[in-house]
């Protein structure tokens, strides 16, 4: 008969600990038991990145990096890409299961009349320099945001939250779109509320002297796409980042503004403007095998390949390839694509890539979409941000509701100066 638990021998008292094993997992707190003498403080574990460290039980997303899957809800990815549109996906990752006809068009509703900034956003975003990269401007007009919704404060009292939910998915493709102008030194184009998500979203960002604007059903429906595919990802930095500063219990504005700073890095969510930056510099086929060659001998990073949890293709990126074509019928094809391609067939068939299990990631392919579409490359972080927003949202409810959890405070392992006198300034 086997037993759910792991026996643990410390070598250096001789003592046996047997610790209870819940889902394949120990609890870190039973390692404190083990301890040399009563002084000790009690064993911990060290796990920069958090490597192997559950931070939370989850029920949103599941994701096997070994088999490449990605699932919200229990739903498989490419099913959802398919089959269903974003705000559909929005709200199955909100709240569990797929909405009916009612609900649906409900949440819609509530979603399209709250697209609205106050004008003092608006205001607040002219005073930006004409050169701001957008994700500045995104991170900080989030965060802005609480100062215009006090009562977001509010985050125990379930109306009041659900409240900042509908305004936050709502508002952000309205401060991506404004930055977007801004930087192009354009007027802002407030919402049409009779436009799909999408739908309005193009129009915000392109519309000129039109008196109505039509968005192109197939850039319209890709960008769709692209944004199921962003939804969540379960606990990858930006998300931790919600939660931790969630954990403290501050209103969904700020902590939103931390997730999406994190976003932000060139390792994570800037991964794709990252892309796009490489394959310029690449600029030919000819050129890819010496590119490689200098990633091999660790001078650079391939940007887009690799990831904390996939050691297998990333099902998103997967999809991501075979819809670059599909777009492309829109749009001029993107000369990158063949840079892209070449990449990935040498970095494929490379020990150096196959041994340490380095696929291409959602960021690959993502840019030269966004790019063919139109979209300055700086815009690429945001474009990541408007549909994670939702993960983030569901990830931070999820967080109030779990009893188990505790503001976020990790542990360090001490290795500094042990106590000693100050010395006077002459005396050193
Ligand atoms: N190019 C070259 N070598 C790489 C790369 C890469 N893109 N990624 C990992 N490696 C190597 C790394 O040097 C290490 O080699 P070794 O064991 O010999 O020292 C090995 O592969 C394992 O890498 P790691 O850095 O320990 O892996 P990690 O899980 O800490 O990092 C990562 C994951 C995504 C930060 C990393 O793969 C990376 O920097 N990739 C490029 C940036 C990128 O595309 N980020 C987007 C991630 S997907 C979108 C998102 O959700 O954020």
């Amino acid at each position: 008969m086997t037993k759910e638990t792991l026996t643990i021998t410390d070598n250096r008292t001789g003592r046996t600990f047997e610790l209870p094993v819940t889902h394949d997992t120990i609890n870190a707190m039973d390692l404190r038991q083990i301890k040399v003498n009563d002084d000790d403080f009690g064993m911990l574990s060290y796990d920069p990145g958090f490597k192997n460290t559950a931070s939370t039980k989850s029920t949103i997303t599941y994701i096997d990096g070994g088999k490449g899957i990605l699932r919200y809800r229990g739903y498989p990815i490419e099913q959802l890409a398919e089959k269903s549109n974003f705000l559909e996906v929005a709200y199955l990752t909100m709240f569990g299961e797929l909405p009916n006809q009612e609900q649906y068009d409900k949440w819609a509703y509530e979603i399209r009349h709250h697209t609205f900034v106050h004008e003092n956003i608006k205001r607040l975003m002219e005073a930006f320099r004409h050169d701001a990269h957008p994700m500045g401007m995104f991170i900080s007009v989030v965060a802005a945001l609480s100062t215009f919704y006090p009562e977001a404060r509010n985050i125990f009292d379930e109306k009041d939250r659900m409240k900042q939910i509908v305004r936050l998915i709502a508002k952000v493709p309205t401060i991506a779109a404004f930055s977007y102008r801004h930087s192009r030194g354009l007027p802002y184009v407030y919402p049409d509320n009779d436009l799909s998500y999408t739908g309005n979203f193009l129009n915000m960002l392109d519309k000129m002297t039109q008196v109505r604007y039509e968005p192109d059903p197939i850039l319209a429906r890709a960008l769709d796409v692209l944004f199921i595919l962003h939804v969540d990802h379960e606990q990858n930095c930006g998300t931790a980042t919600m939660r931790v500063i969630g954990s403290s219990n501050t209103d969904p504005y700020s902590a939103m503004a931390g997730a999406a700073a994190a976003l932000y890095g060139p390792l994570h969510g800037g991964a794709n403007e990252a892309v796009l930056r490489m394959l310029l510099e690449i600029g030919d086929v000819k050129n890819v095998p010496a590119f490689v060659e200098g990633v091999k001998k660790r001078e650079r990073l391939l940007m887009g390949f690799g990831h904390r949890v996939y050691k297998n293709y990333d099902p998103r990126a997967q999809i991501l390839k075979s819809y670059a074509d599909k777009v492309f019928e829109a749009t001029e094809r993107n000369p990158l694509l063949d840079i892209a391609l070449e990449l990935e067939r040498i970095a494929l068939e490379d020990d150096f890539f196959v041994e340490r299990n380095l696929y291409p990631n959602v960021d690959f392919y993502s840019g030269i979409i966004y790019q063919a579409m139109g979209f300055p490359i700086a815009m690429f972080p945001v474009l990541f941000a408007i549909p994670r927003t939702v993960g983030w949202l569901a990830q931070w409810v999820e967080l109030l509701n779990d009893k188990e959890q505790k503001i976020a405070r990790p542990r360090q392992i001490f290795l500094g100066e042990d106590e000693r006198d100050f010395v006077l300034m002459e005396n050193r």
